[in-house]
């Protein structure tokens, strides 16, 4: 199986990175930056693909994509996101506004049609989504919809014949994401600022290892 894994650098990508380069996979990491440590699993890990592109320029996506040799059964792991800029949309400048959407929605949307295109035998998505994309939070007007935007094109990918979706909402989590949210300004802000103070995140690492285990490991092949 080829694994194709967004957003590498940190978070819960990071973490699924560190898991997926033990497991003989054909692993594929698509990310903007990448830590001195991985360019060198680049040399020590067989069939592990470091790919540096910012995936909220869609042109560099598309070139970027080009590249790769897609396999015949592929799980991509859709994980690179952002939340800012968490703001009144008056306030957000125009080219902030289109970057959060190609990463968020057209990225994701431009992977996968460069993966069917290649005509696999099986494409698995395994979406890490967030409870916003059900959810109306006031100043995360980017975030918590085109969260849902992918949500609802990739159920209707679910009804593709050689497409499976599977979205996992990872719950709140020690991150660079989290730290974001807790410097911004929202109703609800209080909340995450005592997630944080009584030690209530999930460490992405643990997210990652049961993600792992409950949807990965049985499908390696
Ligand atoms: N953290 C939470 O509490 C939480 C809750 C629910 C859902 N989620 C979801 O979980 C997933 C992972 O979140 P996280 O908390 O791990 O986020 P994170 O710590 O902010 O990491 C995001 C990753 O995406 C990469 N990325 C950002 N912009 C990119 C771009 N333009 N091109 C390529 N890569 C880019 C980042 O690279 P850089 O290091 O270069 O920025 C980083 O590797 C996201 O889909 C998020 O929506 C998170």
């Amino acid at each position: 199986m080829q694994v194709i894994l967004t957003g590498t650098s940190q978070g819960l990508g990071l973490a699924l990175y560190n898991i997926l380069k033990t497991q003989n996979v054909n692993l594929v990491a698509l990310s903007r930056r990448f830590l001195p440590e991985q360019y060198s699993d680049e040399s020590n890990v067989e069939n592990l693909h470091l790919i540096k592109v910012d995936l909220s320029d869609s042109s560099e996506t598309i070139n970027a994509l080009s590249d790769i040799h897609f396999e015949d059964n592929v799980l991509f792991i859709n994980n690179a996101s952002k939340i800012n800029p968490i703001e009144k949309i008056a306030n957000i400048p125009a080219e902030d506004i289109i970057n959060v959407i190609d990463l968020n929605f057209i990225a994701p949307a431009l992977i996968i049609n460069q993966i069917m295109k290649s005509r696999p035998r099986l494409l698995t998505v395994i979406n890490i989504s967030t409870g916003a994309d059900n959810k109306v939070i006031d100043n995360w007007s980017l975030y918590c919809s085109t969260k849902a935007g992918l949500k609802m094109f990739l159920n209707v990918l679910d009804l593709e014949n050689n497409i499976n979706i599977i979205h996992i909402d990872p719950g709140v989590m020690d991150t660079n994401m989290q730290a974001i949210i807790r410097k911004s300004n929202f109703k609800d802000l209080s909340y995450f600022k005592q997630l944080k103070s009584n030690c209530k995140l999930k460490s992405p690492d643990e997210v990652a290892y049961d993600i792992f285990e409950s949807y990965i490991k049985g499908r390696l092949i």
